[in-house]
């Protein structure tokens, strides 16, 4: 395989000395680009460009394009394992996703299977190798997949959700069949995400975009028990390197070393946050991620850079943080705000670094 040009984004997670900050954004790929919007409207639907490995990659690249990013994401979604199970799913324009048979009844979670990666969901490993082909060893790609639970609260509701009525009553009355659906979705995120490593992805990112909705005892229950089960299981080395993993909960501000002892390599924060006191309860542990309010890509490019700079302070000197928001970037930032920023990591980050 070709050699990685960039790896500071693979030093950092490894907390080996960088020259200045890796940096990349949740969601980099996404409808605040006018041109993901074109090609998005060529593919018809956010199914079929996911299903459409040159588009895919197309898209995965467009960031990168744009900006001096040190890591490409995998353009896909976390619903595609779901859906792969026969879930039924689609996205209608500013609905969010929707499963036609969503799992209620004891006879929907028999009904789960562990989907063939090079089966149902090959299209998404031909989308990482066309993409490790076309970045040519530009940046490493990150390959990703939805936990366990966060991928149960829309298998269960349906649907997004505010109350998590369907999902949580399953946890509370039938307990038994919500502990079968994580475990039949953990196996399958495992093999998932162990087909990307083999397909090209260098590093992995485990979303648990949910697990903050639940009390600690049902996180480390519900959540956190499935992804150490996926850990465990995943392949850690590939292609002579290392394939760092990471975990990401949002709103798990409060569990940080329970998530940093599963054996993770980085953790992503979100902006609730902060940086430097994170830093001191995972030690040398793990890397950190983040975590700069997605929000702020609103204010003006100067507040943006103040932002930046704080965080760079706040994290300190020596490497092992990866610049990120602290969750996906919004549909109505300005692309020049998103450039601000990007180049403010760039600007400010070396002297963190001597
Ligand atoms: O970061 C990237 O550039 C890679 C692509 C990526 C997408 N989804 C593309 C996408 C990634 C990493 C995801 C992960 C994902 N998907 C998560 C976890 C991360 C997070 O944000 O918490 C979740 C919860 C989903 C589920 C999902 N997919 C939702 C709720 C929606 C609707 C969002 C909305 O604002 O309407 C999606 C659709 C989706 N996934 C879009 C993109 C670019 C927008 C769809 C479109 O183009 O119409």
């Amino acid at each position: 395989m070709t050699e990685l040009k960039n790896d500071s984004f693979l030093r950092a997670l490894a907390k080996e000395p960088v020259d200045s900050t890796p940096v990349w954004m949740m969601r980099q790929a996404g409808r605040y680009l006018p041109e993901y919007k074109a090609t998005r409207a060529k593919a018809g639907s956010f199914m079929d460009l996911c299903k459409n490995a040159d588009m895919a990659c197309e898209v995965t690249l467009q960031p990168l394009e744009r900006y001096p990013l040190d890591a490409a994401i995998l353009f896909s979604d976390i619903l595609t394992i779901p859906d792969a199970m026969g879930l039924g799913l689609t996205f209608e324009t500013g609905e969010g996703p929707r499963f036609s048979n969503p799992v209620r009844t004891e006879a929907d979670v028999n009904k789960l299977f562990v989907p063939d990666p090079e089966g149902e969901l090959q299209y998404v490993m031909n989308a990482v190798r066309t993409i490790r082909r076309e970045l040519n060893g530009r940046v490493p790609l990150i390959g990703f997949s939805g936990s366990p639970w966060t991928l149960a609260t829309y298998m269960v509701e349906g649907s997004g959700t505010k109350e998590y009525a369907h999902v949580k009553g399953m946890m509370f009355d039938r307990p038994d069949l919500m502990h079968k659906l994580l475990d039949t979705t953990a196996q399958s995120v495992t093999s998932y995400l162990n087909a990307q490593i083999k397909a090209g992805a260098q590093t992995v990112m485990i979303f648990d975009t949910w697990g903050g909705v639940l009390t600690p005892r049902d996180y480390k229950e519900f959540s956190l028990r499935y992804m150490q089960q996926i850990i465990d299981g995943l392949i850690r080395e590939n292609d002579g390197r290392k394939v760092p993993v990471m975990l990401f909960t949002k709103g798990g501000g409060q569990w940080l070393e329970d998530m940093a002892a599963t054996g993770c390599d980085g953790l992503g924060i979100d902006w609730t946050q902060d940086i430097g006191e994170a830093r001191k309860r995972v030690g040398d542990k793990v890397a950190l991620q983040g975590n700069m309010d997605p929000s702020i890509l609103y204010a003006s490019p100067e507040r943006i850079r103040e932002e930046v700079k704080t965080i760079l302070a706040t994290y300190g000197e020596g490497s092992g943080h990866i610049f990120n928001l602290g969750h996906g970037i919004h549909q109505h930032v300005n692309p020049e705000h998103a450039g601000a920023f990007i180049a403010a990591v760039k600007e400010f980050s070396p002297q963190y670094h001597k």
